[in-house]
């Protein structure tokens, strides 16, 4: 019932044998950018909170040449729709719609004054789509880790994150926070990025324990972050703090919440308790995680999806299901939504011994109550862009 992680080796084949077939030559760069899963510390990125996610073993690969024109061909194996299009600056948006984020990284590429040469990539990934894991950041952060190799030039860790982020705002239209970015940028084997999303500075949190392991359950109910839910989260999480009257969430307490709730409509109270709340649950893990007291840390874990269900309204039935389900199961240590919501993935922590036994018990239950299987698989922290 868990479905395995294609290993990278078979990947990049896959990548450069579908190249070969649909341009007739041999790629050159070979470009891997992971999704990310988030532990714990959801919708506070764009509020200066902390967040704790780690890159996992699902990629996107980009095989790729350099044509010699001024012009992208890129084909993939997830749509027949090809993209082409010209490098040259002055950017904008176009179809077909994936090609946006190809658009966008190119886009940022120009604004720090680099020429983008001409190039042909077939792109594959490992990923699921709309699950919650950041295929789009994957992609974004690939296409960049691409174009620094075809240009000779490394921007830098922090500054590809930022750019991709950009890209993600001005040709996808997702106000997104950092995280993900971060996540698939900074990732490395057996580490969690724990974010600093005031500073933004990364710091990496060891997590490399063979008898725990962490699931990923997608629900396969899908979602648009683009359609409104996740904007007005972020509109609210603003009216909250100008009505608290402080300049940044990380200088608000819990009581300075409760003394300005009638400056508040009650959506904005609920909204503006979970962002206090989960930022001191992100703070409480990273502790017990060091301490390695993983009770507290699925203890953390089930607040968090109590206070994203009921706060932050970004649940949804199958999400909680799956999250209920395995708080009942023998071997899970905490679980909750991850990502965005409204759809998408739940991430449980458990004993690595019972890790197939729960994902099938899960399955089952799932498919009992919605008619579908649920996707699951494990990961343990994994490595960020690179090339290979
Ligand atoms: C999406 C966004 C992230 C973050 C999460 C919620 O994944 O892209 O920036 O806000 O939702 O934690």
């Amino acid at each position: 019932m868990l479905s395995p992680n294609p290993s990278i080796e078979s990947l990049a084949k896959t990548a450069g044998e579908k190249f070969r077939k649909r341009f007739g030559k041999e790629a050159t760069l070979l470009a891997a950018a992971p999704g990310r899963v988030n532990l714990i510390g959801e919708h506070i990125d764009y509020c200066d909170g902390f967040v704790l996610p780690f890159a996992i073993a699902r990629t996107v690969i980009i095989a790729a040449a350099p044509n010699g024109t001024d012009a992208v061909q890129a084909a993939t194996d997830f749509t027949d729709e090809i993209a082409a299009f010209s490098v040259l600056p002055q950017q904008a948006k176009g179809s077909p719609k994936w090609s946006n984020y190809l658009r966008g990284v190119i886009h940022g590429f120009h604004l720090r004054e680099m020429q983008v040469p001409g190039f042909d990539a077939f792109i594959i990934s490992s990923l699921p789509g709309g699950a919650g894991l950041s295929s789009s950041a994957a992609l974004e952060c690939a296409v960049a880790t691409l174009i620094e190799g075809l240009t000779g030039t490394e921007i830098g860790t922090k500054e590809k994150a930022l750019l991709a982020q950009k890209a993600e705002h001005d040709f996808a239209n997702v106000p997104c926070g950092i995280m993900d970015q971060y996540a698939s940028a900074f990732g490395q084997d057996g580490q969690l990025v724990l974010i600093d999303c005031r500073s933004g500075e990364p710091e990496m949190v060891p997590f490399d324990r063979d008898d725990l392991t962490i699931l990923i359950s997608n629900t396969k109910v899908s979602h648009e972050l683009s359609d409104g839910g996740y904007a007005s989260r972020r509109k609210n999480t603003e009216d909250g703090l100008a009505a608290v009257g402080k300049a940044s969430w990380r200088d608000v307490s819990q009581a300075d919440v409760d003394a300005a709730k009638s400056k508040m409509d009650e959506v904005t109270f609920r909204r503006s308790r979970h962002v206090v709340g989960e930022i001191a649950r992100t703070i409480g893990a990273v502790e017990a995680l060091k301490k390695a007291d993983f009770t507290e840390v699925g203890r953390l874990m089930y607040e968090s999806h109590d206070s994203l269900r009921d706060d932050f309204e970004v649940s949804c039935p199958e999400l909680d299901h799956l999250v209920k389900t395995a708080s009942k199961l023998e071997g899970v240590i905490g679980a909750r939504m991850t990502g965005g919501g409204f759809g998408g993935s739940t991430v449980t922590l458990c004993e690595a011994g019972k890790a197939a036994d729960i994902a099938a018990a899960l399955v089952k239950s799932y498919e009992a109550e919605f008619g579908f299987a649920p996707e699951i698989f494990a990961s343990r922290p994994s490595a960020g862009a690179r090339l290979l």
